[in-house]
This record gives structure tokens, sequence and C-alpha cells, in this order.
């Protein structure tokens, strides 16, 4: 059971590898690529603990020379000092321009450590090696990357793709089970946008809040079709010109939910399943999307255990206000990714705040 993807890109084309166990093999997969000989594993202690020995013997069993840095768990640390320290960890290794980070964990830590590899001695090599499902289908591959301003998310950062991508499901066993269904959010959002036969294959499984429900084969169909999904949308628009927006479906909503909630109160994966809600919603008022399809939509959603309403304290208003801020704004309008069917998607600045103040309302728990 190995899947192997190829992002293609005009210049730095890459595989994206999915395979269990693949992790014990990581050697061989980089002794064929020009890497060079030294690398630095990016990780946080609890990844560190689980999967570092394992990656690092496999490394210097290939003649690697491998040392490591851990940067604090979360997304607090995702910043410019914690940058600083993993380019102080590469200064004391000698890292050349030739040679390797390997980001090893989440969303966090892969943008983090892709963007010391996009600025240490102007580019050096990043592998991207996902530990949660949502770094595994979105984050690790693409080439975003970045680290938080205090004043907003991401606001710093650079493209630089990785050399390879190494997805080895296996190490979803440890990942808590909240985290496990925010990654499902995503595959939900690239059976609708992009892979109808995705979606009904996620129609078909009984359930998808937890990882001990998936057989093999359907988490292995889940990784491949997701990981396509975003391999053929970075591939026709590397730098988000055009077609890559439509990998924010639910996300316009779904960012104001969570900056308005402080980013505590839900978790992006729970955030975006709840912006596909009103997403989805604002679709069909508008005449684009049909009901029907909407609902199966909303369906897959709970079947993956994850919420569909907008927390209550929100004020219409200030969701409304905060949408005008979002990075997808295009001269003062605010522009809606929507369904037009399953697996077909259309980008449009046209949908009145009203409508979107209705169907928030409408999605709005009671309080
Ligand atoms: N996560 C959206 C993108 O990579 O474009």
């Amino acid at each position: 059971m190995l899947s192997k993807i190829a992002v293609n890109l005009e210049k730095n084309s890459y595989q994206i590898a999915i395979a269990p166990n693949l992790l014990s093999k990581i050697g061989e997969y980089l002794k064929r690529l020009d890497i060079g000989n030294k690398i630095v594993v990016v990780s946080n202690s609890m990844i560190f603990d689980e999967y570092g020995n394992q990656l690092i013997e496999a490394l210097k069993s290939a003649g690697f020379s491998v040392s490591y840095h851990i940067v604090p768990a979360g997304e607090r640390h995702k910043t410019l000092l914690s940058v600083q320290k993993i380019y102080d960890t590469a200064l004391e290794n000698y890292l050349e321009r030739s040679s390797t980070f390997i980001a090893l964990g989440g969303g966090v830590i892969g943008d983090m450590t892709g963007f010391a590899a996009a600025t240490w001695l102007r580019g050096i090599n990043v592998i991207q090696v996902p530990t949660s499902l949502l770094a595994m289908v979105d984050a690790a591959i693409g080439g975003k990357t970045g680290v938080n301003h205090p004043q907003g998310k991401n606001l710093i950062g650079a493209f630089h793709q990785p050399k390879f991508v190494l997805i080895d499901p296996d190490v979803l066993k440890t990942l808590p089970s909240r985290e496990f269904r925010a990654g499902m959010a995503e595959v939900i959002k690239y059976g609708v946008i992009w892979d109808q036969d995705l979606f009904q294959q996620l129609e078909a499984a009984e359930r998808l809040d937890e990882l001990d429900y998936l057989s093999l084969e359907l988490l292995q169909t889940i990784l491949t079709h997701s990981c396509q999904a975003k391999a053929d949308v970075v591939s026709q628009d590397e730098k988000e010109g055009g077609i890559r927006a439509i990998l924010n479906y639910g996300h316009t909503v779904g960012h104001a939910i969570e900056s308005l909630t402080g980013y505590r109160l839900v978790n992006h994966g729970e955030a975006v399943a709840i912006g596909m809600v009103v997403a989805g919603k604002i679709a069909v008022k508008m005449g684009y999307w049909s009901e029907e399809e909407s609902q199966r939509q909303d369906e897959l959603i709970t079947k993956a255990g994850l919420p569909k309403t907008v927390p209550h304290m929100l004020a219409i208003e200030d969701i409304l206000e905060t949408l005008k801020s979002d990075k997808k704004v295009k001269a003062g309008k605010v522009r809606f990714v929507l369904p037009e069917s399953i697996g077909k998607i259309t980008i449009t600045d046209q949908v009145p705040p009203e409508i979107v103040g209705e169907v928030v309302k409408e999605c709005q728990e009671k309080g």
C-alpha cells in the first residue's frame, strides 16, 4: 500500500509518498534526493519522544549526519523568536546551502521549519514529515511557510516548496481525537471542492469521527485523494494567483470565528467545518448550489463529529466586520468560495452582506 503523488511545478517539482511504516524507510527515499549530508530535524518534545529516535536512526543508517532541534508545542510559539533559535541550531551544526531541515510534526512545526528553511542562507532544503491529519492533507504540501505576528496569524511568510513529503499514517495513532476530526474537515473540503469520488467514499463510510473506525484502506484512500487534490490545485497555481484560492472554501467565515473567539474555543478544522456549513447555505440562497447537496455536505460534517453552528456569543455585526479584514478581501469586497455541485466550485465577490448576515443568524447556536 504505497501511493506516490507528484506535485508538478515549473521549478522544484517533488513527490509525496504515503504508506504505513514509511518513517523507518525515510533514509532510502532521501538518499535518492540531492539534499546534502547534514540534516537538522525540527520537532516538539511530544512528537520527538514518540517518533524522533526512529526517524534519526533511519537517517543515520542511510549515512546522513543528523542533529535535532526542539521547539515548544503550540501555536503561540510559532514566532520569529522560535525561528531565531532554529537558526542558532543551524549555525552550531554548520549547515550549508545544500543542507536540509526535516519538519517532524503538525502544521505549526511544518510552517515554522519551512520558513526557517526559506530564509536560512537564502534558502536550504526542507522535507516535510507531517504527524497530524491536518498537516498531512494541507499544510505540508504546497510550500506556504510562515510564522505569526502579534497582530495576526501567518502575517510573516514565504513560499518555499519542500523537496519531499513523507506521510506515514501509523503516526496518527497518537493524535488526539479532536485533532483527527479537525483534519477530517479539510478532507471533506476536498470532497466538496474537487473530488466527487472522495466525497462518495466518505458518505459510504460507517463513521468518520475516530481514527479507530477507519479501515487501513479507507485511511489510505482519504490521504491519497486529499493529497492528490491539493497537489493538483498547487500544480496549477503555485503562488495563489487564481485557482489556489478555492482551497479557502469554508475558511472565510471560519477564520472570522477563529479570530473572534481568540483561537481557543474552536480549533482550525472546527472553524472550517462551520464555515463550510455557512458557505454551503449561502451558495444555496444565491442559487449556485442545490439544497440536497448542501445537506449531504452537512451530514458528512456531522458524521465526522464536527460542529455546524456559529458560537452563540458572537455578534453578527462583528463577524461581518471581521470578514472585511480577511486576507482574501480584494478592492473592499469579500470573496466567497461557493460550491456549484459536489466537486465543482466558484469564487465570487457578489454575495451581499445581508445574505451573509441572514445565513450566519440561521446557523447560530441558541444561547
Ligand atoms: N492552506 C491553503 C493553501 O495551502 O493554499
